[in-house]
């Protein structure tokens, strides 16, 4: 009963028609799993009823200008980059499926999302400077030592200047710590349906002892 309960607050919550809209979405990516079969994650938390999602979305937006470069790593199909409107978007994740799923969307985006198989070492092989990188819903499964490894290796090219992470409220402060070592949190928000936070990291330049 209280599951029930839970789900009609939530929906409440959410409002009538992103909760119709969401629950269409999820036809349309079921039918896109049948073709691509990437992971099944992806089928159940659209952009309209997940808020989280719409969280990265409010809070990016005003940091980007229209030549700025945001870049999402575990990208999944590219639902998050779809919402955010302006400049160049980057969307990089290990799964090929999600990708190829993003491609056929890309005839419905515009402009297309640039997409690219990889993870974090591929935002430096870009070559450009990425005004906002998006990592969410993936680092928890990571433990400290690759996300450090591989957030130095990032960092120390200079070339990302915010980032977006979340925490789940089972890691409390595990995120955060980690993040604190290479910049510093411009925004702290708690996000009411999946109970996580939701930090940016304006990111230090080396020479400021990142
Ligand atoms: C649970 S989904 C989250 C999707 C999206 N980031 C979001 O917040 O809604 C996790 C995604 O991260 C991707 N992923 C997991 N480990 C990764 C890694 N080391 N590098 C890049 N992507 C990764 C998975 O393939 C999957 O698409």
């Amino acid at each position: 009963m209280k599951y029930y309960i839970d789900k009609l607050q939530k929906a409440y919550k959410h409002g009538l028609g992103k909760v119709l809209i969401g629950q269409a979405k999820k036809r349309v990516y079921y039918l896109l799993y049948v073709i691509y079969h990437f992971d099944k994650w992806h089928l159940y938390r659209p952009f309209e009823t997940t808020n989280y999602k719409q969280m990265i979305v409010k809070i990016i937006d005003p940091i980007l200008e229209k030549d700025s470069t945001v870049v999402d790593v575990g990208c999944g199909t590219g639902q998050i980059l779809r919402h955010i409107r302006k400049s160049r978007r980057i969307g990089i994740d290990l799964d090929k499926q999600a990708l190829q799923c993003g491609e056929l969307l890309n005839k419905f985006t515009n402009p297309p999302i640039e997409y690219l198989e990889g993870s974090i070492a591929t935002v430096s092989t870009l070559n450009t400077p990425v005004k906002a990188l998006i990592l969410t819903n993936w680092l928890h499964a990571y433990d400290d030592t690759w996300i450090t490894e591989n957030l130095c290796q990032l960092f120390k090219n200079n070339i990302v200047e915010n980032c977006l992470v979340d925490e789940v409220f089972t890691q409390k402060d595990r995120i955060k710590n980690i993040f604190s070592k290479f910049g510093t949190a411009t925004v702290i928000e708690n996000d009411w349906q999946d109970k996580k936070n939701i930090f940016l990291f304006k990111i230090n330049s080396p020479a400021a002892g990142a």
